[in-house]
């Protein structure tokens, strides 16, 4: 194909301060990246380095205070409010270290809820997207029955029902068993061969070697550009 691809982000001097009485925290400093679509990126570095708040400034759920965040070629720093969560449920799928699933909703009506707020729920996706992680026999199910692992798969599956062309997943296999987590990551290792782009926050580093490259903050800031993981995709290792 001689198609150009249009990077899944590209993140260009990004910084998110915040006031601490009469002090400033840079959380984010000067941070930048590029993620093309099939890469898996893992972002490291310890508690408080800045992983969540750049995950949530790519996810658009936090404005930056500087600097350009672009998604699938648009400038999402540029939208207003409206246009900006319509871009996020149509672009983006984000998955947290909590689940964050309705307790007396099946798991069929957890997976399907981004599809009801963008008014076009099909159920036939909801069961696709179900049968691609794996729960297409525990639709009608409540949260509350099933183990970590599965819960965590239903929020992988309502985080692509809308088919995103990014995946943001902050610290998931975190609260897992080493058996869920690994099934997780398989789970992930599918959607990027798919040409999905995925950049997960972890502390896990066998986690982090399982990506195409990992960038580490420290205080906010990248520390000694991009450490190629896997040697398969050795040749994009040099990030911008
Ligand atoms: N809403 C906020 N108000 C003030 N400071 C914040 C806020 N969110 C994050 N921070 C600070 O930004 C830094 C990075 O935090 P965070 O992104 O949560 O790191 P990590 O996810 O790597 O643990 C920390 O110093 C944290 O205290
Ligand atoms: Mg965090």
């Amino acid at each position: 194909m001689t198609e150009t691809k249009t990077p899944a982000v590209e993140v260009r001097d990004l910084w998110r301060s915040y006031k601490r009485g009469s002090e400033t925290v840079h959380a984010l400093a000067d941070f930048g990246m590029l993620v093309e679509p099939g890469e898996m990126v893992g972002i490291v570095g310890r508690s408080g380095s800045g992983k969540t708040t750049l995950l949530n400034q790519v996810g658009c759920l936090d404005r930056p205070t500087s600097g350009q965040v672009i998604i699938a070629g648009t400038d999402v720093a540029r939208l207003p409010e409206r246009e900006l969560a319509a871009f996020r449920r149509d672009h983006i799928g984000f998955i947290f270290q909590l689940f964050y699933l309705l307790p007396t909703l099946s798991v069929a009506e957890n997976v399907g809820m981004p599809m009801m707020f963008a008014r076009r729920y099909d159920r036939r996706r909801v069961v696709e997207v179900c049968e691609r992680v794996g729960l297409a026999d525990r639709l009608d199910e409540l949260p509350g029955s099933l183990d970590g692992g599965d819960m965590q798969r239903v929020a992988i599956a309502r985080a692509l029902v809308n088919e995103p062309s990014l995946l943001l997943a902050d610290e998931p296999t975190g609260r897992l068993e080493r058996a869920s987590r690994d099934e997780i990551l398989g789970i992930f290792d599918a959607l990027r061969a798919d040409g999905l782009a995925i950049v997960m926050a972890t502390h896990d580093l066998e986690q982090a070697a399982r990506c195409d490259r990992v960038i580490e903050l420290r205080d906010g800031r990248r520390a000694g550009g991009d450490v190629a993981a896997a040697s398969r995709h050795s040749s994009s290792a040099i990030g911008p």
